[in-house]
């Protein structure tokens, strides 16, 4: 009852960290690539309040603006979706960790009234901040802790496509936005915002906060202008430039152009700049400028028009309009009217954002389940195409009791084993494969309508003057019927190579023999991916010249080197996989019928308490049992692993 709630909590509580998570990843990196110069300008004000190197380069500023934005975002899709869930998880955790202890400084220090995670979206106070941040800690490392429990919700497969869009979105988007102004203008000085109204006391709220902050004075006679500006009923061009040095001067002519066609129509149009002085000065000498200059706050001008300089369009006390300067209006003095001045958006910006992301998005992640979906529809009929093949094949469990076992030992083994099964009759084939010493003698014991009888070696020569050989003649007249070649411990302590376990196989099955043929990689050859070639080169290098009748008598035997004598069983879905692989390799050389008929058998620290998951894959028809067919007891609970 207990384990089920904890369960429950845990799911529950883990459905709950990844939404605050990728919620607040994707809400903050989205406002950042959205406006990554409102950002620049908070980077500036922490590098100037730390005095950092670099802290007046605004390129490199806006670099970091964009790829924090871009981080946040793409981890904060990753985690929706589930991409790349380990590592998403250890970077999300220490990207909180990084942003717990800077607003902790923040917090204590106070070097910045807030810390601009939101942009202007949201604006909190650096206590705020610092809760929110230990909040997203904490969830950050209940992820981490174990990342599977975010759910995914594409494939590994497909995920890649949606990784690589999530990238391209932030990075384009964030170019776009640096280029020309925010798609989404969350700052106080959006269009419509009433900063007459705010300065009356007539709107209040937090961006009508903002809005005191609107100061405009003469530059000549310093004289506070602010009001006479926004009581005009008309309309008013303000030229922002928070900084005339850095501002770029490529679009003079289009200003200048704009300047003579206001004051042709009688609009007012003035430059507001945070400079002073000479910097003034020059600006004029390099722009030719003729329109009367006012001083107000760089960082409002800043925060006014995210470019620099900007135009500002300002009617009847509102924002009427803006544009950065690379898309500035552009005027006929005779054909143009304000109306074609102003914009016109044909979509509204969230309508354009839900069309560029979210609809994508919906999109990939649809055709991925449908794509599961199929998968899973094929794998189904597979599966039950070939269960009815299974139903056909033999299935076996063969012993292999390797250099163990004197003879009495082995003959009173074959004895028990016998009685076993003669009062409990198997269903599937059942193999013992002993050492030559005890051929004959527990051919005279077993059952061989029960139990067939292998050796686990034969002489890769006819006869002769071979001291301590044993040909397959002779393993023959013994009265057994089966030997095991190419096992891994053959292969590897006595140097048998594929072609002299041609050899042996060619001579086994010329006298009768059925071989119990084994292949299987090892372990530096799995972490390399590489198994599935070592397998096909090994049947390759001993079977493939063989025909499709003498294929007929050979039974398959995957045993992983890694898994054998070990206690590491390959799980299920490995040795199916594999088996797979071997079924389809035998059908490309001799056919679908031989693939269809040859038993795979799995080795490898296979035990009576897995051998029924193994044996239920499609492509499994036994095993080949090394350390557990010693004992009776253990290789008959196996072999009743075939029993319903
Ligand atoms: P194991 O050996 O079952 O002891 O791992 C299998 C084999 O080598 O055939």
């Amino acid at each position: 009852m207990k384990s089920k709630f904890f369960t429950y909590t845990t799911r529950t509580l883990s459905i709950l960290c990844r939404i605050l998570l990728c919620a607040t990843f994707i809400f903050s990196g989205f406002v950042k690539v959205a406006d990554p110069m409102g950002m620049t300008h908070k980077l500036h004000a922490y590098a100037s309040a730390l005095n950092l190197p670099y802290s007046q380069s605004m390129l490199l500023l806006e670099f970091l603006a964009c790829a924090l934005g871009t981080i946040e975002f793409v981890l904060g899709v990753y985690l929706l979706l589930g991409v790349h869930r380990r590592w998403t998880s250890r970077i999300t955790a220490a990207f909180m960790l990084v942003f717990t202890a800077l607003t902790a400084w923040i917090y204590i220090d106070n070097p910045v009234p807030d810390c601009g995670c939101f942009g202007d979206a949201i604006i909190l106070t650096n206590g705020q901040t610092l809760l929110k941040n230990l909040v997203l800690l904490a969830a950050a490392l209940f992820l981490f802790y174990k990342p599977a429990r975010i759910h995914r919700l594409i494939s590994t497969r497909n995920s890649w496509v949606i990784s690589i869009y999530s990238w391209v979105y932030a990075i384009v988007l964030a170019v776009y936005t640096l280029h020309y102004l925010p798609v989404i203008d969350f700052s106080a000085y959006t269009k419509g915002a009433d900063i007459r109204g705010a300065l009356n006391g007539e709107i209040t709220g937090q961006k009508a906060e903002k809005l005191l902050n609107f100061y405009l004075a003469d530059a000549r006679t310093d004289e506070d202008v602010t009001l006479d500006i926004l009581n005009d009923r008309g309309y008013t061009f303000l030229l922002t430039a928070a900084n005339v040095q850095e501002a770029d001067d490529g679009c003079c002519d289009r200003i200048n152009d704009l300047y003579d066609y206001c004051h042709d129509h009688g609009y007012k149009f003035y430059m507001a700049t945070g400079s002073t002085g000479k910097e003034v000065t020059d600006w004029i000498d390099r722009t030719g400028a003729a329109y009367p200059i006012l001083y107000a706050e760089d960082t409002e001008l800043n925060t006014m028009v995210r470019s620099n300089p900007g135009l500002l369009l300002l009617h009847d006390g509102k924002v009427a309009d803006k544009w950065s300067n690379n898309n500035l209006p552009e005027v006929d003095n005779n054909n143009t009217t304000l109306n074609d001045i102003t914009h016109h958006p044909i979509t509204h910006p969230v309508t354009m954002l839900l069309l560029w992301f979210v609809v994508p998005l919906l999109l990939i992640v649809g055709l991925d389940s449908l794509w599961i979906g199929h998968k899973f529809y094929k794998h189904h009929i597979y599966v039950k195409r070939f269960k009815l093949k299974k139903i056909m094949r033999k299935k076996i469990v063969a012993g292999n009791w390797k250099m163990n076992k004197n003879l009495q030992e082995g003959v009173a083994l074959a004895k028990e084993l016998n009685e076993v099964l003669t009062a409990d009759k198997p269903n599937c084939g059942v193999i013992i494969c002993t050492p030559f010493i005890h051929l004959a003698s527990v051919a005279n014991i077993i059952d061989a309508n029960i139990i067939g009888l292998g050796a686990e070696n034969c002489a890769d020569k006819v006869s002769g003057a071979y001291t301590g050989e044993v040909s397959a003649e002779m393993v023959k007249s013994t009265g057994a019927n089966y030997v095991i070649l190419g096992h891994s411990e053959r292969r590897a302590y006595y140097n048998e190579t594929p072609e002299i376990l041609k050899e042996k196989v060619n001579l086994a099955l010329a006298n009768n023999l059925d071989v119990i043929f084994c292949i299987g990689e090892v372990l530096e050859d799995r972490e390399a991916g590489k198994q599935n070639e070592v397998v096909k080169a090994q049947l390759e290098g001993s079977l493939f010249d063989l025909t499709a009748e003498q294929f007929s008598h050979i039974i398959l035997a995957y045993e992983p080197v890694w898994a054998i004598g070990t206690g590491k069983t390959a799980t299920a879905d490995q040795a199916e996989e594999m088996h797979a692989f071997i079924r389809q390799t035998i059908a490309d050389k001799f056919g679908a019928e031989a693939a269809e008929n040859v038993s795979i058998l799995y080795g490898g620290s296979c035990k009576p308490s897995n051998a029924k998951e193994i044996f239920s894959k499609v492509n499994v028809d036994g095993g080949l049992i090394g350390g557990a067919a010693l004992k009776a007891a253990d290789f008959k609970g196996i072999i009743d692993a075939w029993k319903a």
